[in-house]
């Protein structure tokens, strides 16, 4: 536990990360004991956020994967996505935000366990340049647009083209199947 925030250290100067499993929250805290650039929260990310300070902040960057996982993890059948991005739009800085595991939001709505892809969308920074792509949603002011369509477009090969355009051939056959 605490892999995320492994990577992240190695990008940012300060990194906040919130964890409502006590289990896991404590894993972390022992990892990172000796790191003063990592601060670490226990409860609900929806609410814990906003114990952090970003008054001297005129930009963030926000990993958003807190779902309940299985295995001893918290927040089952709660998702604070839709609470998370709502207060993060509303912060007066630049906000870059990646939403890991985007399968689940995109598949039919799972009531609280995960949230509504339509819902997510409308709360995004209307600011904000937005795109899915492997498994995660980017949403990121306009000076970073063009880094994150190159990216994209640099990602999604000819063969990947092909693999989902059978994909869609099936799904397309169902439903005209049963029409
Ligand atoms: C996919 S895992 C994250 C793994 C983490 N990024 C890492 O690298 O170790 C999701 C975590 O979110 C936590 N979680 C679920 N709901 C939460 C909530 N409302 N607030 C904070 N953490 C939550 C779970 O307990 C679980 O540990």
């Amino acid at each position: 536990m605490g892999d995320s925030l492994a990577e992240a250290k190695q990008l940012f100067p300060t990194c906040y990360s919130i964890e409502i499993a006590e289990k896991y929250y404590k894993l972390a805290k022992e990892r990172f004991k000796s790191e003063p650039s990592i601060h670490l929260l226990h409860g609900n990310s929806a609410e814990k956020l906003r114990e952090i300070d970003f008054s001297k902040a005129r930009s963030a960057f926000f990993w958003l994967d807190a779902h309940y996982s299985g295995g001893g993890t918290g927040g089952e059948g709660n998702c604070p996505l839709i609470k998370e991005v709502g207060y993060i739009a509303s912060l007066p800085i630049e906000k870059y935000i990646l939403i890991d595991d985007a399968r689940f939001i995109l598949s039919p709505y799972q009531g609280e366990r995960y949230c509504d892809i339509e819902q997510l969308f409308a709360i995004l920074p209307p600011e904000n340049y937005n795109v899915i792509i492997q498994d995660i949603v980017i949403s990121v002011p306009a000076n970073a647009r063009k880094i994150v369509e190159e990216y994209c477009l640099k990602h999604t090969s000819s063969s990947r083209r092909k693999i989902k355009s059978k994909r869609v051939r099936v799904i397309v056959k169902k439903i005209v199947g049963d029409l």
